[in-house]
């Protein structure tokens, strides 16, 4: 079986072709190249998603059997100031793909977010939640879902929160750099959600692209915490206490986009098989600094 991955040099999309790699012939799309990593890099058409002809016709010449869309404008903040962009990238972008996937009659897995929820619930999102975002990425990740339900006849829409993994810009790395520049500073503490290690996203995502039950899935590491006890854990297991981290609200930090304040997702989905539950961030934060992170600085 031949699976395309839009994104594919994106951080989610390299662990993807990592995981995938060994099972399935893995082909890509990206704006721009692979990264130089450990692994041999795959065959990569440089597409942009918002060009429909450019989109159907790759498709065409590399005939997958099943796509992964993970290509997305996902700054938050730049979605907010240009939103323009994120519906064209996010909404059209994702039109294209499942039209070209269309003309294939193949699956489409398309990654979704957190975000489409606005927090007002105080307990976790299932796959049964209406969606309600409050911002412009996450109004056009859900038109994203509203494309990929309304043309696909064979889908899976995976909801994912607070990624971090060892090739792309994430939460970790920022407040690693941060603990290198000052020795204190401030997040927020007034958002909850679930951080999420790319590689353990990806291992369940390879259990979906074998299984027959298409729908809708929440997937995160378990658990939940704010921003700032983030920020505590990875100070901690970097053996870096010495930094302080100062709890501030999202009010004070004023960023463009609103988010919501609650976004822990809960799996009521059974299609994974029997280990539907992951194993906790803290654990998942834990392999990351402690030893994939640490290898990729090699
Ligand atoms: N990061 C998170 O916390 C998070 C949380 C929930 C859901 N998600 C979803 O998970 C998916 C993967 O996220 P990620 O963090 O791995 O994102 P990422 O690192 O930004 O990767 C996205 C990739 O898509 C490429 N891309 C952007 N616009 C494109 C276009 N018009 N045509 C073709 N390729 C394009 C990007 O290239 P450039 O870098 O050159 O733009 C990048 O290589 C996204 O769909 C995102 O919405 C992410």
């Amino acid at each position: 079986m031949r699976i395309l991955i839009t994104g594919i040099s994106g951080m989610l999309g390299v662990d993807l072709y990592e995981t995938l790699r060994e099972e399935y012939e893995v082909v890509g799309l990206d704006l721009k190249d692979f990264p130089s990593t450990s692994f041999p890099s795959p065959p990569l058409s440089k597409v942009d998603i918002t060009d429909e002809h450019g989109v159907r016709e790759v498709f065409r010449q590399l005939a997958p059997d099943f796509v992964i869309h993970t290509a997305a404008y996902t700054d938050v903040d730049g979605c907010e100031r240009d939103p323009a962009r994120a519906y064209k990238v996010n909404a059209l972008g994702t039109q294209n793909v499942c039209l070209a996937s269309q003309d294939l009659n193949i699956p489409v897995m398309y990654i979704s977010t957190d975000f489409v929820f606005d927090g007002k619930k105080n307990y976790s999102y299932t796959e049964l939640d209406e969606p309600h975002p409050l911002n412009v990425y996450g109004r056009s990740k859900l038109a994203g879902e509203n494309y990929v339900r309304s043309l696909v006849e064979r889908y899976f829409i995976v909801r994912t929160s607070w990624l971090y993994g060892p090739h792309g810009k994430n939460f970790v790395e920022t407040i690693l750099k941060l603990a290198e520049e000052k020795e204190e500073f401030t997040v927020v503490d007034d958002q909850v959600g679930s951080p999420t290690y790319t590689k353990d996203l990806a291992q369940e995502m390879k259990k979906l692209v074998s299984s027959s039950s298409c729908g809708i899935y929440h997937i995160t590491n378990s658990g939940s915490c704010s921003w700032h006890n983030f920020a505590e854990e990875i100070l901690e297991l970097a053996g870096l206490r010495r930094v302080k981290v100062k709890p501030i609200t999202s009010k004070e930090l004023n960023r463009p986009a609103c988010r919501p304040r609650f976004s822990v997702l809960k799996s009521t989905s059974s299609g994974r098989g029997a280990e539907d539950t992951m194993r906790s961030w803290k654990e998942a934060l834990r392999e990351y600094i402690k030893r994939d992170r640490r290898h990729e600085s090699n």
